[in-house]
């Protein structure tokens, strides 16, 4: 019981619930709730810090995707905080068992330093209760200029068959489709997945209980989304999945979900000595 800090890692152990975080991207890479993997990770994820974690929940930060315009576009797909090294600030509560992780310019590689040139301090929260996870985000301007950003919890949801998946609580949202490239409103109905899907629901209400299911089974609930209001539905379905050197086994496109909680739709403007809060609590149901 308790934290571990092995190094590369830190291991929180409580209750029926253990974490594992990676140093690097301060990635959540296991979580069991009952000695159950509720999480999934590639088996070739690579995890020596050349590259970001395919699985878990990497932490997404400046940006979203790939921006071909404006203050993030010299920053690599999804910014850079997946792929530095966090400090661990320690252990700030016994019960609910808590550990912070810190990352600012100083961490930061002279390339990412250089394409994204502003003073920041960032401070990730991971809360290990039973049968919930709790992942926050704090963003300090700690710069003499404003800054514009996005966040996103890419959480890779474990899950026994996608073919009986879905995804209850985005009816009505406004979808950004990457794969077919349109934009429309989210029907009424559960989301499954039978294709690749790439897609952001945008503005998703704050009491909207976003649901995962396997059948009628009730898997997930990702539950008090705060400053969170943006889902991706990520499956890279068979093509996409045999493309991507670092996931395997190639047919764990069936046993992985990605909803990912964020604000991505529209950039987050935060003024000098500005503070901004973002968190998700993902339940499991037993
Ligand atoms: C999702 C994006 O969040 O992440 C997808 O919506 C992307 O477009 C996926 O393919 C994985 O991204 P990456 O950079 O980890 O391969």
């Amino acid at each position: 019981m308790g934290v571990n800090d092995t190094g590369n890692e830190v291991v929180l152990s409580s209750g029926n619930s253990t974490v594992r975080i990676l140093k690097y991207g301060a990635t959540v890479l296991s979580w069991t709730v009952n000695g159950k993997e509720q999480l999934f990770l590639s088996e070739k994820a690579v995890l020596d810090g050349t590259k970001a974690v395919r699985g878990g929940i990497p932490l997404v930060f400046p940006v979203f995707g790939k921006a071909t315009e404006g203050p993030c576009a010299q920053l690599p797909q999804h910014g850079f905080a997946r792929n530095h090294v966090w400090e661990l600030l320690g252990q700030v509560s016994e019960s609910p068992l808590t550990v912070q992780f810190g990352l600012g310019p100083e961490y930061l590689s002279e390339e990412a330093r250089a394409a994204w040139p502003y003073d920041f301090s960032l401070v990730y929260t991971v809360v290990l209760q039973d049968n919930a996870l709790v992942t926050k985000l704090t963003v300090d301007n700690t710069d003499s200029k404003p800054f514009e950003f996005n966040v996103l919890f890419h959480t890779y949801f474990r899950i026994p068959d996608v073919d009986k998946v879905s995804v209850d609580g985005l009816q009505g949202a406004a979808v950004t489709d990457k794969v077919s490239k349109t934009n429309y409103s989210a029907e009424s109905t559960e989301v499954r997945i039978a294709q690749e899907v790439d897609r952001v629901y945008g503005g998703v209400p704050d009491a909207r209980n976003v649901t995962i299911k396997s059948g009628d089974t009730q898997l997930f609930h990702v539950v008090d989304r705060k400053n969170l209001p943006d889902v991706v539905v990520w499956n890279p379905w068979i093509e996409k999945a045999n493309g991507l050197g670092d996931f395997y086994p190639k047919d764990g496109y069936k046993n992985m979900i990605c909803v990912e909680t964020g604000s991505v739709d529209k950039w987050t403007s935060l003024q000098p000595g500005q503070s901004w809060e973002a968190s998700q609590t993902l339940k499991v149901m037993l």
